[in-house]
């Protein structure tokens, strides 16, 4: 009864309700040991206490077992007198191998504008790369194939994925000069974040060092940490249209470092990185021998005449992974379809691999529907090209925040040549700030945008923001104008 926190007084109340009445002394003494109750009685005590009645009668029900003078071979209670017995129900914890992972694009400031929208506020979002709802198509063929081959989709494909993708990424990679790629090191997966998060899990062993850039897209270092290993940012450097600063990822290069990661073009800065800058690490990663990881997801969104180089198509000497995918040039994010390309050097990675394909097995395979389409996607016309070229949306759309952005007090930008992001600097010490969350809650409440602090990008300074400038131009009109207002007088307290 203890243990339940129940009193003698309240089992004597409940028996009286259910027709029975007993004494005080009676209780006492049954509490005590000293009698046992008739059957009857104890049924309904047993019913009181939720209490199996042969345990009742047969044991103690207050006292631990070494003190019980009849106890010797004392049933376990019941399983619902386990429950019950227990007065608050313990709390879950999330895992600890999450106390260091961010994912900010998702976050804070992302669930406090959800709760502004639940109470009628309308929000402007331009915190997302989610072409979709932002009105970008995904072109007619790719659904209309897809609409046909689904009554073939049904069952788990091979778990690198459908012959007809993988054949199609093959022949792409081979346009983009991967070196020694073979069809059974081409695995599909559900969006390139899948794959991250697998390859990640397959390379690192705990305290093993990986090198990510800082910015970042900040998902390669949440797997990165999940995995059990430990993300080193190396910097890329905005006066020079933020390219990785070379010096500086070298510099940081220990004996456990394993791989480097690139993000090319870059999210969140929309830099396309030349090939002597490539060339720079591959060297870096032929000195130290280090597998690189390109996630060149946005590759076919280059703007300016910009060339993409793919870093693997320097390095035929050194183990390479390289990932993209169509959430963003066939503006079918929704539809989780990406891959990764091994390449380079698949004798050192053979292990590796075997890793590879064992979690690639586990997982069974990635969506069907959506790697069917993969070979439509892939070939003919690129309906991306009409966005990113003078008068398409992206295009016009990146140049005019790019204009308003600098014509900003305070504000300064360098002008992103990909994607559909651009991470504009603030000048700290005029609005004094010292917390970008703060700042993007402020900007939130008060003129009900949101964006994404440059921390969320593991920058360590609190000085930058990420815009996607994806929603129409009379979105960004409306907002580019909030902005400056915002910035007119901001000053955090
Ligand atoms: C650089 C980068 N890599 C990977 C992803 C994830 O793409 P997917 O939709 O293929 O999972 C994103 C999404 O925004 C991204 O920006």
């Amino acid at each position: 009864m203890s243990n339940r926190d129940v009193r003698q007084s309240d089992v004597i109340r409940a028996s009286e309700m259910l027709g029975k009445k007993l004494g005080k002394s009676q209780m006492s003494q049954y509490v005590s040991g000293k009698t046992i109750p008739r059957r009857d009685v104890a049924e309904l005590l047993a019913r009181i206490l939720e209490v199996d009645v042969t345990w009742l009668l047969a044991g103690d029900a207050d006292q631990g077992e070494a003190s019980s003078p009849r106890n010797d071979s004392k049933p376990e209670p019941h399983p619902s007198a386990q429950i019950a017995r227990s007065t608050t129900m313990r709390t879950f914890s999330k895992s600890t191998k999450l106390d260091n992972v961010l994912y900010d694009v998702r976050g804070p400031v992302v669930d406090e504008a959800a709760r502004m929208e639940d109470e009628g506020e309308r929000i402007l979002k331009l915190n997302i790369g989610n072409p979709a709802p932002f009105g970008f198509r995904t072109p007619d063929e790719v659904i209309k194939d897809m609409r046909q081959q689904l009554p073939d989709c049904e069952g788990y494909s091979n778990s690198r994925g459908l012959f007809s993708a993988r054949k199609a990424i093959m022949q792409y990679s081979q346009i983009k000069g991967l070196p020694n790629v073979q069809m059974e090191h081409i695995y599909t997966g559900n969006g390139v974040s899948e794959l991250i998060q697998l390859s990640m899990n397959a390379l690192l062993d705990n305290g093993d060092e990986i090198l990510i850039p800082s910015p970042d897209y900040p998902l390669w270092t949440a797997c990165a940490t999940l995995a059990g290993g430990h993300p080193v940012h190396y910097l890329c450097d905005e006066q020079a249209d933020w390219y990785p600063d070379l010096e500086d990822m070298e510099s940081k290069i220990t004996s456990a470092t394993k791989a480097l990661v690139i993000i090319n073009p870059n999210n969140p800065t929309g830099s396309v990185y030349p090939r002597e800058v490539l060339e720079g690490i591959v060297e870096i990663a032929r000195r130290h021998q280090l597998m690189i990881f390109a996630d060149e997801i946005y590759d076919r969104l280059c703007m300016d005449g910009y060339e993409h180089v793919s870093i693997a198509s320097l390095a035929p000497d050194l183990p390479c992974v390289t990932f993209s995918g169509l959430s963003k040039s066939h503006m079918i994010a929704g539809y989780r379809i990406g891959w990764m390309v091994l390449s380079g050097n698949q004798r050192c990675m053979s292990d590796f691999i075997m890793g590879i394909n064992m979690l690639s097995n586990m997982r069974l395979c990635s969506n069907v529907p959506a790697q069917s389409i993969v070979q439509t996607a892939l070939g003919g016309h690129q309906s991306v090209n009409d966005y990113i070229r003078p008068g398409g949306r992206v295009y016009e759309q990146r140049n005019f925040v790019y204009e308003a952005l600098n014509k900003i007090d305070g504000i300064s930008v360098v002008k992103p040549r990909a994607a559909f992001y651009i991470f504009p600097k603030m000048d700290v010490k005029k609005f004094n700030i010292t917390d970008d969350e703060q700042f993007a809650l402020d900007l939130l409440h008060e003129k009900k945008i949101l964006i994404t602090r440059g921390g969320g990008f593991n920058w360590a300074e609190p000085d930058h923001f990420r815009i996607v400038y994806l929603p129409r131009m009379e979105v960004l009109k409306e907002s580019l104008e909030d902005l400056a207002d915002f910035f007119d007088h901001y000053r955090q307290s």
